[in-house]
């Protein structure tokens, strides 16, 4: 996260905003860089997206929904494909369900799951299991199990426990399994704590430093039954300063060097555009510096490039989609700040929440000629933490009624969303091409008594 991200969500803001927070010259506009491609404001001053309008799209499908862009998601799974050229492992735990693995199928991506629910669905979607990675620190038998009788194709080891218990369960099943060692290469990304994962003090991988990662290359071809293609990092999420990736590559390669690994994974994590001040790299230009590093880091060792994969998935999920929302309250809280309820909240989106993430949000229904004043978008649980867009500029006559959309919800928040207060989680609604279809249907208070048996 930038270090405008770092701010409090209480007391230092005031009714001017972070310093980052410009007033914008004209409130209706919408910034490429936080939007689906096919997102546009009409004549009529309502946003459309894939030729549809969000006022149909609500009508249709009821508000708040997850709109997602399904020409855009495919677009961005290309963009990596062809600058990496190399296995682009989609990270599922962004946001997955069948509709998205039978597109990142079709688009030539594999897909990284970290646990048996994402692992069920990625099969129930249609990948192939031998284009599947297995994550997790803490993956159980039955999980490890499922994993190996459908035939994933990498399996990303996390600790001496699961070495042995892989191997085990390989050795019964007669199998050879193929495996990473995910290395924790003592890097502290610019990111918040939570989403950081690979400085020392960490749950995930063996550490480079302390020489786990060592003991476990060592114990995993000693004992000869897991097939070791190569070290995994993933140094965290939401990072745009590329030194990280450098600096873990660099430490990956010195200790894959002895070896010659085959393989090699650099993880994910690459940063998107919350609000205005964001400035992504384009997997063009991602691609290019990380090849370099690899390359001039191989030369430099003597030995042949390995063949490099990543783990995506806030980068190509997260701008394909907008989260639609209806105000229903709108309250000035004189000489601090105007609050504007929505109907959802840190159940749809708790990313503010829990990260202090920054987002943006627009007045979609209509055009409005009023003057930007300062706005927090809160939702409507009974929790005063219950923000979605901490500071925006929106048009001082936005109204209950009016339509509001966030955009960049596509990662972590539907996977993310909870029943918090009862609260239905909304649809997931993709749209192409001037058709709406619904993915992911909307959870309804039957859903929610379904589960309470007692
Ligand atoms: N590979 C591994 C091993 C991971 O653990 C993750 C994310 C990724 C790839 C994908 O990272 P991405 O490209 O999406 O940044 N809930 C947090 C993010 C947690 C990320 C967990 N691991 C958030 O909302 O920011």
């Amino acid at each position: 996260m930038r270090a405008h991200e770092a701010g409090a969500l209480h007391g230092d803001l005031g009714s001017r905003g972070p310093a980052w927070l410009r007033t914008p010259e004209d409130v209706n506009e919408l910034l490429p860089q936080l939007w689906p491609a096919t997102v546009h404001r009409g004549p009529d001053g309502v946003v459309t997206v894939a030729g549809l309008s969000v006022e149909d799209l609500a009508r249709e499908f009821g508000t708040p929904a997850y709109v997602f862009d399904e020409d855009d998601f495919r677009a961005r799974c290309r963009a990596f494909h062809e600058a990496f050229g190399a296995d682009v492992y989609y990270a599922g735990k962004a946001f997955l369900c069948r509709a998205v693995v039978r597109i990142i199928a079709e688009e030539g991506l594999c897909l990284d799951v970290c646990s048996g629910g994402e692992l069920a669905v990625a099969l129930a979607g249609g990948m192939p299991a031998d284009r599947i990675g297995f994550h997790g620190n803490n993956k159980s038998t039955v999980e490890l199990s499922a994993a190996l009788d459908a035939g994933v194709g990498r399996i990303v080891l996390d600790s001496f426990d699961e070495i042995d218990r892989l191997t085990a369960l390989a050795q019964a099943r007669g199998v050879t399994p193929e495996v990473l060692i995910r290395v924790t290469v003592g890097v502290e990304a610019h990111t918040h704590e939570y989403i950081a994962t690979a400085h020392e003090d960490q749950k995930f991988g063996f550490s480079l430093a302390g020489g786990a990662a060592q003991a476990a290359v060592d114990r995993v071809l000693s004992d000869g039954v897991l097939d070791l293609r190569g070290l995994h990092s993933h140094i965290g999420s939401q990072i745009f300063d590329t030194s990280g990736f450098e600096l873990s590559a660099r430490r990956l390669l010195r200790m894959h060097a002895p070896y010659r690994f085959p393989e090699m994974n650099l993880g994910g994590g690459f940063g998107i555009a919350y609000t205005t001040v964001d400035d992504p790299s384009t997997p063009g230009d991602l691609a290019k510096d990380l090849q370099k590093i690899v390359e001039d880091e191989c030369g430099a060792l003597g030995v042949p490039v390995p063949r490099l994969s990543i783990e995506p998935g806030r980068a190509i999920v997260g701008p394909a989609m907008f989260t639609l929302y209806e105000v229903g309250t709108v309250k000035d809280v004189d000489g601090i700040r105007t609050y504007v309820s929505v109907d959802g909240g840190m159940s749809d989106n708790v990313r503010t929440a829990l990260y202090d993430a920054n987002y943006s949000a627009t007045l979609a229904s209509r055009r409005s000629a009023a003057t930007p004043i300062l706005a927090r978008v809160v939702g409507k649980h009974c929790e005063a933490g219950d923000v979605v867009v901490k500071d925006e500029f929106l048009p001082a006559d936005v109204q209950p009624g009016d339509l509001l959309a966030v955009p960049g919800t596509g990662a972590y928040c539907r996977s993310m969303a909870s029943n918090y207060n009862h609260v239905p989680r909304p649809p997931v609604v993709a749209v192409r091409e001037g058709q709406a279809r619904v993915i992911v249907r909307r959870e309804t208070e039957e859903d929610l008594l379904a589960l309470d048996v007692g």
